[in-house]
């Protein structure tokens, strides 16, 4: 049965009702379910059950440690890209030796750290990070395992912000300029070579550039392992796409067929890095209508929610589904927009919903990429999240308050104002 189905007249998360929720934490609200993280890790772990493998979630998608927590307990490893997630991931209970650390960037007192927490892999993205990587790991007197993030020029065939294996994107590196940087890696002293890694985009609903993608780094893989160096694993990164509106998001079991025939008989573990398809649907923002008005013939829905609490449709012209928490009603087109002083700020346009002031709306797939990407635009207090285990509820983020704003915030002295 759904984490979210409507009971008695309300809308609930497991067998939380939302207008629970609402009375005992305000809005907004995010509203997480643990059985439906745990259901989404478990699909997939099961899918890849003849195949070594590790899960690496993503960890950019939702941060919140209560996740990471329930992640860590089902022995899921973390895909970091910045120092505060690999606090974040520690802080969780994760395992450092399940963590791969991707990214463009990383400076070097993140580099420092990781390699002094003993994390499983660094997913290199340039020769520069390499030398610098090998420099600390001396300096440390510790060995740094490495794979090399490959570009591998395939169409993820998803929105524009969010392809990532394309050559006019700026991550990873091309298969030659791979090859150079595992032969200056194979030499080096405090560098271990573990894997090969890639990452196409997210929200991906066809099979093939996974193929693709996964068919040009074997041919890497083969062409290293002619040259004496041999992989241990083989990172396919994530970006499997989840159904917010009609799509036909890619089933793990296919996604799993497809992987492990397109891998043959190669031997080397699989690490996974998905994020949304974890979490995504397993969250909503819980928002209260504060007015209804019309300009001209449009119908406006202004909600306590808004693009700072939920940037993914003002961003990427995302649709995300909305529903009234209470059953029935008189259902009229409307946009259902935020607060915040901008015309961008929209959570949804040309609805037909019923929506009058003091209702609350439910936006759906909001688990991932949801909170993690809010701010305090507007000075708005980021809102709560709220875990549902069964028939309890827990504030797992506390709503943040005008202090918690401004803490880090001072006035000019006197003599200089
Ligand atoms: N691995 C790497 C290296 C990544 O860059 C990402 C996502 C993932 C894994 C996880 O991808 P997923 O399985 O979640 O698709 N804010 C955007 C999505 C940005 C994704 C960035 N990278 C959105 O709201 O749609």
């Amino acid at each position: 049965m759904s984490v979210f189905a409507s009971r008695n007249g309300s809308l609930h998360v497991e067998d939380v009702p939302l207008t629970d929720i609402a009375d005992e934490y305000g809005t907004p609200t995010f509203v997480y379910s643990k059985r439906a993280i745990i259901e989404a890790y478990t699909e997939f772990h099961q899918a890849f059950e003849r195949h070594p493998h590790l899960i690496c979630y993503a960890v950019k998608a939702n941060s919140n440690l209560a996740v990471l927590n329930i992640l860590a307990g089902l022995g899921a490893g973390f895909d970091i890209v910045s120092g505060g997630e690999l606090q974040r991931v520690l802080a969780a209970g994760g395992d450092p030796e399940k963590i791969v650390f991707s990214g463009v960037g990383k400076q070097h007192w993140e580099l420092s750290l990781a390699l002094k927490t003993g994390i499983s892999c660094f997913n290199l993205e340039s020769a520069e990070e390499l030398h610098l990587l090998n420099q600390i790991a001396a300096q440390l007197g510790v060995t740094a395992a490495v794979s090399v993030r490959v570009n591998p020029n395939v169409d993820a065939q998803t929105h524009p912000y969010i392809s990532t294996g394309l050559r006019e994107n700026k991550f990873g590196v091309s298969d030659s300029q791979a090859l150079q940087i595992y032969r200056q890696a194979h030499e080096m002293a405090h560098i271990a070579i573990k894997g090969i890694d890639f990452h196409i985009g997210s929200q991906i609903t066809e099979l093939s550039p996974f193929a693709d993608a996964l068919a040009r780094i074997l041919d890497l893989v083969d062409q290293l392992e002619k040259e004496d160096i041999t992989l241990a694993h083989i990172d396919v990164g994530g970006g499997l796409g989840i159904r917010y509106q009609d799509e036909a998001p890619i089933d793990v079991q296919e996604y799993a067929s497809c992987v492990l025939q397109t891998l043959g008989n190669r031997r080397q573990k699989l690490i996974f890095e998905p994020g949304r398809m974890l979490v995504g649907n397993a969250g909503l923002l819980l928002t209260q209508v504060l007015v209804t008005k019309h300009n001209g013939e449009k119908r406006f829905v202004v909600v306590d929610a808004a693009m700072n609490d939920l940037i993914r449709p003002a961003l990427y012209q995302a649709w995300q589904k909305i529903v009234n928490v209470a059953d029935g009603g008189n259902p009229s087109l409307c946009d259902v927009v935020g607060p915040v002083c901008e015309t961008g700020d929209f959570l949804a346009k040309d609805r037909n919903l019923d929506a009058s002031a003091g209702d609350l709306l439910a936006i759906h797939s909001s688990g991932a990429y949801g909170f993690v990407m809010s701010s305090n635009y507007n000075s708005r207090n980021r809102a709560c999240e709220v875990m549902v285990a069964g028939d309890q509820s827990f504030c797992v983020r506390q709503r943040e308050s005008f202090e918690d704003q401004v803490r880090l915030e001072t006035i000019l002295p006197n003599h200089l104002q």
